[in-house]
């Protein structure tokens, strides 16, 4: 563990009570300017340190997202061991699909994207210290085609279980990947994979996941601001991103390793299709070929949306080419 660290972990350990410079420089065997230097870095990271004069140091609560506050919640297996932490980055979903040879279940996690990556290529606006965007990078044993997208769905339920379990408020569920609040988007999710061309065997998979949690509406663009919310908007909480990681970690490894994905598919879509909020409205269906209005009636096996056109036929629509618009 680097000094800063160690300081930082005896500042923690103190209950409450200042420790003097000396102290810690004896501790550390560091000279008292090395601590001072140590503290303004700290406190550079966001830690708020107050300095009492001939005294010594205290730290108070602070909201500090890095791999170091991470670890500390963690109390997962594989997920998130180890986990990457970076201020900023272009995408964590690029940063992971050229880092393969990291191990099973790395998370990937950054402060503020410089290109984050949307469904069907659009951008994701991901702004400093407004949001926490991460990927979890996954080596299956064996894995079908079909069954990359209901991971986008577990996603799902484990996003909405942590917002849940960390504010209070459950979110919904917009089918297929995002995470709505009062009909504003919180969340969006990615999930890319790496095919081996020769045998077609899904060798890696990219689950990547974007959270607004602090904005408030005149924080976001003027075209989005109707339509996008954070939890800190919808619920007047402010979750710390760091206990939000970790929570989010442990989610997914119940549900993807723990439950023994994908034998667990028929608890988890249950929990999806319950999270879901427009399931018996008509919604309109906007596929490359045509526009519809349909009643979405239900979320099959493998994850498809039924719904049933006016003319009384039924449609199971995979997420690939469809965006659903639902009425106000
Ligand atoms: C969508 O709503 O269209 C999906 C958005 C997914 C965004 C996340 S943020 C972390 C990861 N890195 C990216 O570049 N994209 C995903």
């Amino acid at each position: 563990m680097t000094t800063k660290y160690q300081i930082l972990k005896l500042l923690e350990e103190s209950d409450g009570k200042l420790v003097s410079g000396g102290d810690i420089a004896e501790k550390l065997s560091i000279s008292r300017t090395a601590v001072w230097k140590q503290i303004a870095a700290l406190q550079q990271d966001g830690y708020r340190i107050i300095s009492e004069p001939s005294k010594g140091y205290l730290l108070q609560p602070s909201n500090v997202l890095s791999a170091y506050e991470i670890e500390k919640r963690l109390t997962t297996h594989t997920v998130a061991r180890p986990v990457l932490y970076f201020p900023t980055i272009d995408s964590t979903n690029t940063y992971a699909k050229t880092h393969t040879e990291l191990e099973n279940g790395t998370v990937i996690v950054a402060s503020h994207q410089t290109a984050g990556v949307g469904r069907l290529s659009r951008k994701f606006h991901s702004p400093e210290g407004q949001g926490v965007y991460l990927s979890i990078l996954l080596h299956p044993d064996m894995i079908a085609m079909a069954d990359i997208s209901t991971i986008t769905l577990l996603t799902a339920v484990a996003v909405v279980d942590t917002i849940e379990q960390l504010s209070g408020v459950r979110p919904d569920i917009k089918w297929t990947n995002d995470v709505y609040l009062h009909g504003r988007k919180l969340c969006g999710i990615l999930t890319e994979a790496t095919v081996e061309g020769e045998s077609g065997v899904i060798r890696n998979i990219i689950v990547g996941i974007g959270l607004n949690l602090y904005q408030t509406y005149e924080d976001f663009a003027p075209e989005i601001r109707d339509i996008a919310g954070s939890v800190f908007s919808e619920t007047g909480k402010k979750i710390s991103a760091a206990d939000y990681v970790a929570c989010l970690s442990k989610n997914f490894e119940r549900y993807y390793l723990d439950e023994h994905f994908p034998a667990n598919k028929a608890s988890f879509l249950q929990k999806y299709k319950d999270a879901l909020f427009f399931l018996g409205q008509t919604v309109q269906v906007i596929s490359v070929r045509e526009t519809y209005m349909a009643v979405a009636e239900d979320i099959d096996e493998n994850g498809c949306l039924i719904v049933r056109k006016e003319d009384g036929t039924v449609a199971a629509l995979n997420s690939g080419e469809i965006s659903l618009k639902i009425p106000r």
